[in-house]
C-alpha cells in the first residue's frame, strides 16, 4: 500500500497490541485459573476452557468450584473478618496499595481483559481498567472516613459476590472495593467466560498486603454461584440477568441474608428535535456499540422525535458505516467480539425472529462477531422493544410530544438508565424526574463513577453501588436485634350481652370507610373480657382496592416536602387533641398502662417526620467530568406494610410517618391482636387534609395478606414489622416485580432515621455535563 492509497481511502492501518506478556503470564501459572482462598492458590483444575472469543483459541482451563470449596473460602473469609473490620486506616492503606498496583499493572490487566472477553483494547485500556482503579482509590477514602463519618455503622460480615462477564474487572472492583472499605471480607465468583483478570487481581492483592482470607475468589459456573448463595454468608451482591436475580431472591428468601441485585435493562435514549444531532449520534456509538452492546445500562431503545427522525436515522447509518469491527487487540477497532458463541447465537436468534420494522446492518468479520444493527419503525410493544438483546442491536421508534416520549420510555418492566438529548435544559430537567430509572444522563450516556450511585428500579433490581449510598449496602446500623414475641389477643368474653349497635370498625380505603369484601369480622375484647368492638377481616380484594386507591393518589409523590410537612404536623396536632381517648383505647386493647406513653411517642414521631419531609436533601456529586451528578431522592411509590402488632398505635405511625414524609403512598395492615387504635386513627386522617388514597388502613390476618402484598405488581415495596412469621413468604413472592422488601425475620429494634429515609426513597442519579 502506498501513501497515496492511504490518503485516498483514509483507512486506519492496523495497530495491534501485543498479547505475548499476558499469554506468558498465564503460561507461567500453568494455564489454569482457579480458586484463591485464604491467600493461597488452589485447588486448580482444568474443568472447562476459557477461550479468546475473537479467535476461538483456548486461553486457560478454569476450575469449577464445588460446594465444599466454596465453604472453605467462606470459612477463610469468616475467620479473617473481625480483625479486618477493626482498623479503618489499615484498610485504607491496603485499598490504596491495590489501586497503585493496579495502575502499575494496568496494561497487563487491559490485555488480559480484552483477550478473555473480546472487548476492544481501547475500551479496556481507557475505560474498564481506569474506572476499576478509581474505585479502589475512592473507596480507600471511605475506609479512612468510616469511623468518624459513619460512627453508627458496622460491617455486615462475609459478602458473597457474583459478577457477570461483560465488565469482569470493573464489576469485581465495584463489588470488592466498597465491601472491603466497610470492613467486610469477600468471596467473589467471576463469570465462567471471564475469570482471568480476577487472577491478576489476586496477585495484586497479595502484593498489596491484603491479609489472607480477606479476598477470596472461587471460579466456576452457575452451580458454583448457587453454592455461594447457599453458603454461610451475610450478604449476596449479584450483577447479571434478571432471570438469575429472581432465582437468587427466592433462594435467599427468609435467610436473613442481605441482598443487592443489579440486573438487566432496556434503557431509552430519547432524542428531541432541538438536540445537537451529531452529538446525539456520537453518543449512540457509546450507548449501544460500546462493549458490543453487552452493557446492562446500554441505550438500546432509541426514541426520536418524529420531525427529525429521517434526518437522524440517515446520520446514524452513515456513522455506523464508519465503525471499525474486528480484532479487539487492534487499537483502531471500535467494535470487538461477542463474549461467546452461545451469546452470539442468542443475539442472532432474537434479531432473526423479528419480523417488524426495517433492519440496517454493517458488515462484520466471520467468527464470533455480530454486526452493529439498527432496527427502525418498531412499535413500543414489539418483542425487541421490550426484551434485553445484550448485543450491538439498537431498536428505534418515534414520538411526537415530550409526554409521549416519557410514556414510551417508561413502557418497560426495567428501570435502570435513560439518556435525554436536547439543547433545552428546561426540557431535560422536566423529563429527567419523570423517567422511571435509577440513572439519567442529560446529553450524555454510560457515564459512571465511584462517587455516584449506580443501580435501578423495577426488574432492574434494587440497591445502589457507588457513592455514600452504595456503602449502605455493605453496612448495618450498630445495635442488637431483639427477639419478637407475638402478643395474644384477649379472646374470652365476660358474658356481657353484645351492644345491639354495630361497632364493627371498617377498613379505610381511598379516604373512605369501607366494609370488608368478605363481610367477616373478629371480636376484640379487653383484658376482663368486655367486648370492645369488631374488626373487619380484609381479604385480597380489599387489598386490591387499596392498591388502586394508592395508584389514584400518585399526585402525592409530586407534592413538595413543604406541603407534606404541613400535613404531617396537622395529623400530629389532631392526634394530640385526642390523646386521652387514644391512650385509653391502647390500655384497653393491651391490658397495660402504656397508652399515654405510646400516644406521646406517636405524636413525636409525626412531628419528627414532618420535620424531615423537606430536609432529606439530595447531593451534587463531585464526579471527575466537567459537570455534576445530582443524587435526587425520589419516593419508592406504593408501600404495603404489616405493622408491629405489639404497639397498636405506634406500630402504625412509625412506618406511616416516614413513608408519607418522603412522598410514598401506603397501605398498612393494623396490629392483628389490637386493631382498634389504628381504626380510630382514620378519624384523625379524615380531619387532616391528607388526600384520599395516600394512606389506607386494613385490618385482618397478616399471614393471609402477606403473600398477596408481596406478589402484587403494583406494589413497589413491602415492609413487615409483624410478629407473624411472614418474612420468608414476602421475600419469596416478591420476585413477581422484584420489589424491595424490608422484613424483620422475627426480630425488632429501633431503626435510626437514616434507615427509614433510605427505605422510603430511591436515589436517582442525574448526570449533567456542562461546557465544551
Ligand atoms: P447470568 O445471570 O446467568 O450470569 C451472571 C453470573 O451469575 C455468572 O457469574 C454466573 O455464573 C452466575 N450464575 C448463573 N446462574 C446462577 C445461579 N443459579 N446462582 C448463582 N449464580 C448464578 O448471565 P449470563 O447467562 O451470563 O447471560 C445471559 C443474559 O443475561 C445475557 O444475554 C444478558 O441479557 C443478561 N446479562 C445481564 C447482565 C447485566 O449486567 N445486566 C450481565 C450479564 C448478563
Amino acid at each position: 500500500m502506498t501513501v497515496k492509497d492511504i490518503f485516498e481511502s483514509m483507512d486506519y492501518g492496523p495497530a495491534p497490541e501485543s498479547a505475548s506478556e499476558a499469554l506468558g503470564w498465564l503460561a507461567d501459572r500453568g494455564g489454569i485459573a482457579g480458586h484463591f482462598i485464604n491467600g493461597q492458590w488452589g485447588p486448580l483444575r482444568d474443568d472447562f476452557a476459557s477461550n479468546n472469543p475473537a479467535t476461538g483459541e483456548k486461553l486457560a482451563g478454569v476450575t469449577k468450584g464445588t460446594a465444599d470449596e466454596v465453604a472453605l473460602a467462606v470459612a477463610a473469609a469468616r475467620k479473617a473478618q473481625p480483625k479486618w473490620a477493626k482498623d479503618g486506616q489499615a484498610r485504607a492503606r491496603v485499598l490504596y496499595a491495590i489501586a497503585r498496583l493496579m495502575q502499575k499493572n494496568a496494561r497487563l490487566l487491559a490485555v488480559m481483559e480484552t483477550l478473555d472477553n473480546g472487548k476492544p483494547i481501547r475500551e479496556s485500556r481507557d475505560i474498564d481498567v481506569p474506572l476499576a482503579i478509581r474505585h479502589f482509590y475512592h473507596h480507600a477514602g471511605f475506609a479512612q472516613l468510616m469511623e468518624t463519618e459513619m460512627p453508627n455503622a458496622e460491617s455486615l460480615g462475609v459478602c458473597g459476590q457474583i459478577i457477570p462477564w461483560n465488565f469482569p474487572l470493573l464489576m469485581l472492583a465495584w463489588k470488592i472495593a466498597p465491601a472491603l472499605a466497610m470492613g467486610n471480607t469477600v468471596v467473589l465468583k467471576p463469570a465462567e467466560y471471564t475469570s482471568l483478570s480476577a487472577m491478576v487481581f489476586c496477585e495484586i492483592c497479595t502484593a498489596a498486603g491484603v491479609p489472607p482470607g480477606v479476598v477470596n475468589i472461587v471460579t466456576g459456573d452457575g452451580e458454583t454461584g448457587a453454592a455461594l448463595v447457599d453458603a454461610d454468608v451475610d450478604k449476596i451482591a449479584f450483577t447479571g440477568s434478571t432471570a438469575v436475580g429472581r432465582i437468587i431472591r427466592e433462594q435467599t428468601a427468609g435467610s436473613g441474608k442481605a441482598l443487592s441485585l443489579e440486573l438487566g435493562g432496556k434503557s431509552p435514549y430519547i432524542v428531541f428535535d432541538d438536540a445537537d444531532l451529531d452529538s446525539a449520534v456520537e453518543g449512540l456509538v457509546d450507548a449501544i456499540w460500546f462493549n458490543q452492546g453487552q452493557v446492562c445500562c446500554a441505550g438500546s431503545r432509541l426514541l426520536v422525535q418524529e420531525g427529525i427522525a429521517d434526518r437522524f436515522y440517515a446520520k446514524l447509518k452513515s456513522r455506523m458505516d464508519g465503525l471499525r469491527i474486528g480484532d479487539p487487540m487492534d487499537k483502531c477497532i471500535d467494535v470487538g467480539a461477542i463474549v461467546d458463541p452461545v451469546q452470539l447465537a442468542e443475539i442472532t436468534r432474537m434479531v432473526d425472529t423479528n419480523t417488524s420494522g426495517e433492519t440496517y446492518q454493517c458488515a462484520a468479520p466471520d467468527g464470533c462477531f455480530y454486526p452493529p444493527t439498527l432496527i427502525t419503525g418498531l412499535a413500543p410493544a414489539d418483542t425487541l422493544m421490550q426484551e434485553e438483546i445484550f448485543g450491538p442491536v439498537l431498536v428505534a421508534t418515534t414520538f411526537r410530544t415530550p409526554t409521549e416520549a416519557v410514556e414510551i420510555a417508561n413502557n418497560t418492566r426495567y428501570g435502570l438508565a435513560a439518556s435525554v438529548w436536547t439543547e433545552n435544559i428546561n426540557l431535560a430537567l422536566d423529563i429527567a424526574p419523570k423517567l422511571i430509572a435509577g440513572i439519567v444522563w442529560v446529553n450524555a450516556t454510560n457515564l459512571m463513577d465511584a462517587a455516584a450511585g449506580f443501580g435501578g428500579v423495577r426488574e432492574s433490581g434494587f440497591g445502589r453501588e457507588g457513592g455514600w449510598e452504595g456503602l449502605m449496602g455493605y453496612t448495618r446500623p450498630k445495635g442488637k436485634m431483639a427477639k419478637l414475641t407475638a402478643p395474644t389477643a384477649f379472646t374470652t368474653t365476660d358474658g356481657t350481652p353484645a351492644d345491639p349497635l354495630d361497632r364493627t370498625a371498617k377498613l379505610y380505603i381511598g379516604g373512605k370507610q369501607a366494609r370488608p369484601d368478605g363481610g367477616y369480622s373478629d371480636p376484640v375484647f379487653n383484658k376482663s373480657g368486655k367486648l370492645l368492638g369488631h374488626a373487619s377481616i380484609a381479604n385480597r380484594k380489599d387489598l386490591r382496592n387499596a392498591i388502586e386507591a394508592m395508584a389514584a393518589a400518585k399526585g402525592w409523590s409530586k407534592t413538595t416536602g413543604h406541603l407534606r410537612a404541613q400535613i404531617l404536623y396537622y395529623i400530629g396536632e389532631n392526634l394530640s387533641a385526642r390523646s386521652d381517648e387514644f391512650a385509653t383505647r391502647i390500655n384497653q386493647l393491651t391490658g397495660t398502662k402504656t397508652g399515654t406513653k405510646e400516644v406521646g411517642d406517636a405524636i413525636n414521631c409525626l412531628f419528627t417526620w414532618a420535620a424531615w419531609a423537606d430536609k432529606h436533601d439530595g447531593a451534587a456529586k463531585g464526579v471527575p467530568i466537567r459537570g455534576v451528578a445530582l443524587a435526587m431522592h425520589e419516593p419508592v411509590g406504593n408501600i404495603a406494610v404489616l405493622t408491629d402488632d405489639t404497639r397498636p398505635l405506634m406500630g402504625l405511625i412509625e412506618p406511616l410517618a416516614p413513608a408519607l414524609a418522603m412522598g410514598n403512598r401506603i397501605t398498612a395492615v393494623a396490629s392483628q391482636p389490637f386493631p382498634l387504635a389504628a381504626t380510630d386513627f382514620y378519624q384523625v386522617l379524615e380531619t387532616s387534609d391528607l388526600p384520599a388514597g395516600v394512606a389506607n388502613i386494613l385490618t385482618g390476618s397478616h399471614a393471609d395478606l402477606a403473600p398477596h402484598m408481596a406478589a402484587h405488581a403494583n406494589i413497589d415495596a413491602v415492609w413487615s414489622f409483624s410478629t407473624a412469621d411472614v418474612s420468608h413468604v414476602i421475600e419469596a413472592k416478591s420476585t413477581s416485580n422484584l420489589k424491595r422488601t424490608w422484613v424483620n425475620h422475627g426480630t425488632a429494634r429501633t431503626w435510626p432515621s437514616s434507615i427509614w429515609r433510605a427505605q422510603s426513597t430511591e436515589v436517582k442519579t442525574i448526570w449533567i455535563p456542562y461546557g465544551e
